[in-house]
């Protein structure tokens, strides 16, 4: 079936959402997620770019928000105990499933697993010197989209950084997506979410333009390799 990629499809809604969804489906989908993000979110960027340079300095506190499975967090972990540097993170997320999950595959990495919102964390003046999502954007509404923004300026403290990291949405990442996931949807995803999913996730992502256009000003918007979005906000001095 070929999807109209004009719009975004804010009527399609991913399968992980419902809370009635198959238990047994959905915690294969978190175990999945390692692969798809090693192949599409390339976290080692994040971790050159905004964490490493950071934690050279001294420890620091790093917030995942919407983390899933906790992929991303264990492969950051890993990298900053490899290179000999100390950071506090936190794995937050909404849904309790995926903290659940997240919190019984830690395999020693010392994260931090909360079921809360990022406005939680507001409210207790909790501060982070890194603030990250990935592939949460195309979840939220408007008005979420607007909160956690907000929320995520306010969780940073000077010298720090937010970078939201999404899918940009382009008839490319759609086919490629669409291509590679069919070949083993019968072996790897098997039992998960992953293929229909992702592919709801693309109809629902946003392009760099509409997302551009719905962020509180001082927020950057940039396109990236290989279908990607990247949301950033510095905090710097005068934002204090
Ligand atoms: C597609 S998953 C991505 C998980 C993980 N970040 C990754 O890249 O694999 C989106 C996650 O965001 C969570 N989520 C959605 N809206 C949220 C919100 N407002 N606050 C916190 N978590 C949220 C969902 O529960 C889900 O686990």
């Amino acid at each position: 079936m070929r999807h109209d990629l004009s719009t975004r499809a804010t009527e399609a809604r991913e399968l992980m959402d419902d809370p009635a969804a198959d238990i047994g489906m959905l915690e294969h989908t978190y175990r999945r997620f390692r692969l798809v993000n090693a192949l599409v979110s390339r976290p080692g960027l994040l971790y050159r770019r905004e964490i490493r340079p950071r934690a050279r300095r001294g420890p620091i506190r790093i917030l995942d928000i919407g983390a899933g499975g906790g992929d991303v967090c264990r492969m950051i972990a890993a990298r900053l105990r490899r290179a000999g540097l100390d950071a506090e993170i936190t794995a937050l997320d909404a849904d309790e499933r995926a903290i659940r999950w997240a919190g019984d595959h830690d395999d020693g990495a010392g994260i931090r697993y909360r079921c809360a919102f990022a406005a939680d964390l507001v409210a207790a003046g909790e501060k982070y010197d890194v603030v990250f999502s990935n592939h949460v954007l195309h979840h939220l509404t408007t008005a979420e989209l607007d909160g956690l923004l907000r929320d995520s300026e306010a969780l940073v403290g000077v010298g720090g950084v937010v970078v939201h990291r999404d899918i940009a949405r382009t008839r490319f990442a759609y086919a490629l997506y669409d291509a590679a996931t069919w070949v083993f949807s019968g072996t790897l995803f098997r039992g998960s979410f992953i293929r229909e999913d992702g592919l709801i996730s693309i109809r629902r992502s946003y392009t760099p333009t509409e997302l551009a256009s719905l962020v509180p000003s001082g927020w950057t918007v940039r396109f990236g390799l290989p279908s990607r979005l990247e949301l950033r906000w510095d905090k710097k001095a005068r934002h204090a």
